[in-house]
């Protein structure tokens, strides 16, 4: 899909559908007012009679123009007259993105620019454009042979005015970065476990490198995980033929001396819970379980496009978690690579097994901060729901940072306690810890064994079990926390 910024007069961009806002009190906002002034009557009409409502979020297709070069044009309501927030916003351009996934619609204007919003922030409203348009674009046709797209769009021109072109760029850039980013995410992550493989996900890295000179992509083998001492790591993948990769990919855009940051992602590939099995219902959706090494790769992705000046390195432990005759059984003791040993005492606890080697290894990088994220728990569900995912760590700076980033991506995270008194529920008879904490705070206990593995650097721990992928029948990864990540590093960036 091609983008672009476009200043001249709306009613001459020639595209199938014009998008523009109308308030509920009947304003069409500012940039709808360049429209020829017969299509503004017939807007006002259309208003009096109740067709537009304005409504947030309202749709209205107007189809037929007669008396100007316009195919069509689409209200989109704005509720009341006021600056809209963040959250609004969204509403309404996936509200339009939603209702022209129609055939006959190849081309689209945006006209939206002067809608007001309660942070002024142009280059924001760019970015949202770019992302929510492209994801509603998204369909994985990958793996069936008889493709319907529904999307035909082919060139999104965003209408903006002279005087902001700057930040309409750079926002165009961004977006476009952060798209491609999320488009990568979601299309490894709805790959089903027989091809997103430990090593289908290393390939794919590694074919990362060779497109983008600016990433240096290497993949460590069960052998070298051996010699590292990651027990822990290594006794998961035990359990399954497919053998498991540690992937590592650094981007070295910033200073020689500056300390990266460092992105670790669960990249487990199918989660059957191991000699734990976990029961049928819903099981396939523990393909899913690899969304975090995805996220990484695409957060990766979006800081090549978006060159930013920082250095970060990726690291992506990939397994899959099944019940082999070799498997991890409950009672077993394993030494992880920090030296802690570890008992086992339910093998489907196994993303901070493959999580904490991780972490020790990320010691080498000397990072300025390490984050992590992990569709870990089940119980981030229970706590949070789908709406933010779960945010734990040592240090408040770094967790503050990443909760403004995610309000201004608007891809939220919510903090939970790390308190001293949860780790009790960690204590095994017979190992350093356990590697579960009982049936209560089953996300603040799995983040208070990744704690452990956390003592050298300042760590942040996102637990993305309800906000990587939507389930039922719109089922199907969302790419998050793709956006929260890259706004964290614009944000780092920019205040550098
Ligand atoms: N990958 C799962 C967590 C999960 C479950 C994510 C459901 C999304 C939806 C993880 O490996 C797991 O199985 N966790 C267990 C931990 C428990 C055994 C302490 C869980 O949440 O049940
Ligand atoms: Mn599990
Ligand atoms: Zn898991």
């Amino acid at each position: 899909m091609e983008y672009s910024i476009e200043t001249t007069p709306i009613e001459t961009l020639p595209c199938d559908c014009i998008i523009i806002g109308v308030y509920q009190n009947q304003q069409i906002a500012a940039s709808g007012l360049e429209l020829p002034s017969s299509l503004q009557n017939t807007i006002n009409m259309m208003c009096k009679r109740g067709d537009i409502t304005g409504k947030l979020g309202e749709t209205v297709l107007i189809n037929v123009l007669p008396d100007t070069a316009i195919n069509r044009v689409l209200a989109v309501g704005l509720g009341e007259a006021k600056p809209l927030s963040r959250k609004s916003y969204r509403k309404i351009l996936s509200a339009a993105a939603n209702n022209l996934k129609k055939p006959y619609i190849k081309s689209l204007a945006i006209a939206l620019n002067g809608v007001v919003l309660e942070v002024n922030d142009p280059q924001w409203a760019v970015r949202q454009v770019v992302e929510i348009f492209n994801d509603a674009a998204y369909q994985f046709t990958a793996l069936k042979a008889e493709k319907e797209i529904d999307c035909k769009w082919q060139k999104i021109m965003i209408y903006s005015p002279e005087a902001g072109q700057a930040a309409a760029n750079q926002g165009l850039k961004q977006g476009m970065a952060v798209a491609d980013g999320i488009s990568f995410t979601k299309a490894l992550a709805d790959l089903p476990g027989n091809i997103c493989t430990p090593t289908y996900m290393a390939e794919q890295a590694l074919e990362l490198g060779k497109k983008h000179k600016e990433l240096f992509v290497k993949v460590l083998e069960e052998a070298d995980m051996k010699e590292l001492g990651m027990g822990s790591l290594l006794s998961v993948s035990r359990g399954s033929r497919q053998p498991a990769k540690l992937i590592i990919i650094e981007y070295q855009s910033g200073k020689k001396g500056d300390k990266p940051v460092a992105l670790v992602g669960k990249g487990l590939t199918f989660d059957a819970g191991g000699i734990s099995l976990k029961p049928g219902a819903g099981m396939d959706e523990m393909k899913y379980d690899m969304c975090g090494g995805a996220a990484v790769m695409g957060t990766l992705i979006a800081a090549v496009k978006m060159q930013l000046p920082i250095n970060i390195v990726g690291l992506v432990p990939a397994s899959e978690n099944l019940p082999d005759g070799d498997a991890n059984k409950p009672g077993d003791i394993v030494t992880s690579m920090s030296g802690k040993t570890i008992e086992i005492l339910n093998t489907d606890a196994e993303g901070r097994l493959i999580l904490c080697d991780t972490m020790t290894y990320a010691e080498r990088y000397k990072p300025d901060v390490v984050i992590d994220m992990a569709t870990l728990t089940g119980a981030c569900l229970v706590a949070l729901g789908r709406v933010p995912s779960g945010l734990l760590g040592n240090d408040d700076k770094l967790c503050n940072d990443l909760i403004n980033a995610g309000d201004e991506a608007c891809d939220t995270v919510w903090r939970l306690p790390l308190w001293e008194e949860y780790q009790e529920q960690l204590k095994s008879n017979f190992a350093d810890l356990a590697n579960i904490g009982g049936k209560d705070a089953g996300t603040i206990t799995a983040a208070c064994f990744l704690s452990h593995f956390a003592k050298n650097f300042r760590w942040a721990h996102l637990d993305i079990a309800g906000t990587a992928w939507r389930s039922g029948n719109n089922k199907g990864a969302t790419g998050r926390p793709v956006p929260l990540l890259c706004q964290y590093l614009i944000n780092r960036t920019a205040n550098a």
